[in-house]
């Protein structure tokens, strides 16, 4: 098949390529839009990536020129307007497990690295002070999780934290017996919300999850909880847990998404002067550490994302249908 990769980087390019088989691929930097999307006419199929937009317009541009299938090198796929998807005949593919430990691990980075103040020790000793001062962390050991999502990146993170001592609290519309098994205990959101110490989100954003957490649920939490998302950035009200930092409600926070990061993430723009307003306020927190969406970053999960996106492309072309599809019944 003739195939289009939009918003691709160097990286994108070399694993791709790797994975290629007798596909024809094009590499193009631009995010997928309905004006970019002209690029792809004379393919089958586009690769796209979380924060291409997929909406009705890019989608009806797209099978207009031609377009059947629609590659999401990522899990999530709340950016697809998936009924528009199934009315135009596209097919829409997703990666969905590619390593779950990747993103556990950088969860687990995010969380000691606030916890131990390691951003602010790195800056210090570099510039020679060695004070201690603000640098208290606290034993993971015995401390309680709460996770929101057990799927695979959220019972990858379950086993990281039972291996610290920690006990796990999780909400889950489906609990994992396997968990329960290990010693995760499933309860109500609202019960996870005021007897964590850490509450890590790991469920996809849908209507139903979007600002999930917001100023009610942090009125909920524990006193200087750390919130940590690496999930999608409109799982949290950004605005209410500004105004949790500078309360002190919330304790900490790190965050790999941002909910308006479709306009920041993944370019340099360091000579350029920031429009996001609240994204800027959340620089100025010592509490707070942002990494641009970099959790899937590992070379195993470039591999498995090439792998596993080639797959579907491999078996569209055989047999009509790609190996993991997406279909709107999965978008509640
Ligand atoms: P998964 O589909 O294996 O698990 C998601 C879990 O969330 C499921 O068990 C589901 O039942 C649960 N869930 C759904 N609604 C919920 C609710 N209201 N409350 C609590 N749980 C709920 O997905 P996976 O692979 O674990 O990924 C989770 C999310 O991580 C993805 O949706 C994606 O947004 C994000 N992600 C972020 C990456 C990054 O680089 N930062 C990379 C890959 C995924």
């Amino acid at each position: 098949m003739k195939i289009t990769v939009f918003s691709s980087k160097a990286y994108d390019e070399q694993y791709l390529s790797a994975e290629a088989r007798d596909h024809a691929l094009t590499f193009v930097g631009a995010r997928l839009d309905a004006t970019t999307a002209a690029v792809a006419a004379g393919n089958d199929a586009v690769i796209a990536f979380v924060n291409d937009a997929l909406d009705e317009d890019t989608l009806t541009r797209l099978a207009d020129l031609g377009v059947r299938l629609v590659l999401l090198r990522c899990a999530g796929f709340n950016h697809v307007d998936l009924a528009a998807a199934e009315r135009l005949g596209l097919a829409v593919a997703h990666v969905p497990a590619y390593s779950p430990n990747a993103v556990a691990e950088h969860t687990l980075a995010l969380i000691m690295a606030l916890n131990r103040k390691i951003h602010r020790a790195f800056n210090r000793v570099r510039e020679g002070n060695f004070a201690l001062d603000g640098l208290i962390g606290f034993d993971m050991k015995g401390r309680t999780v709460g996770l929101v999502g057990t799927g695979a990146i959220g019972a990858a993170a379950a086993g990281i934290f039972k291996g610290f001592g920690c006990t796990v609290l999780a909400v889950d519309p489906y609990p994992s017996e396997q968990l329960v098994a290990d010693g995760v205990r499933y309860v109500a959101f609202e019960a996870l919300l005021r007897e964590a110490d850490i509450i890590s989100l790991h469920c996809p954003l849908t209507p139903s999850t979007k600002h999930i957490i917001d100023a009610p649920a942090i009125a909920l939490t524990k006193t200087d909880v750390m919130l940590i998302n690496t999930s999608r950035g409109a799982l949290v009200d950004t605005r209410a847990v500004i105004d949790a930092l500078k309360g002190g409600q919330i304790g900490s926070l790190g965050l790999d998404v941002y909910e308006e990061e479709s306009d920041l993430f993944f370019e340099d723009l360091s000579d350029q002067v920031l429009h996001d307003d609240v994204f800027a306020r959340l620089l100025t927190f010592p509490n707070v550490i942002i990494t641009g969406h970099q959790g899937f970053f590992t070379h195993e999960a470039l591999s498995a994302i090439a792998r596993t996106t080639m797959d579907n492309a491999d078996q569209f072309a055989r047999h009509g249908t790609p190996v993991h599809p997406v279909t709107q019944h999965m978008n509640r």
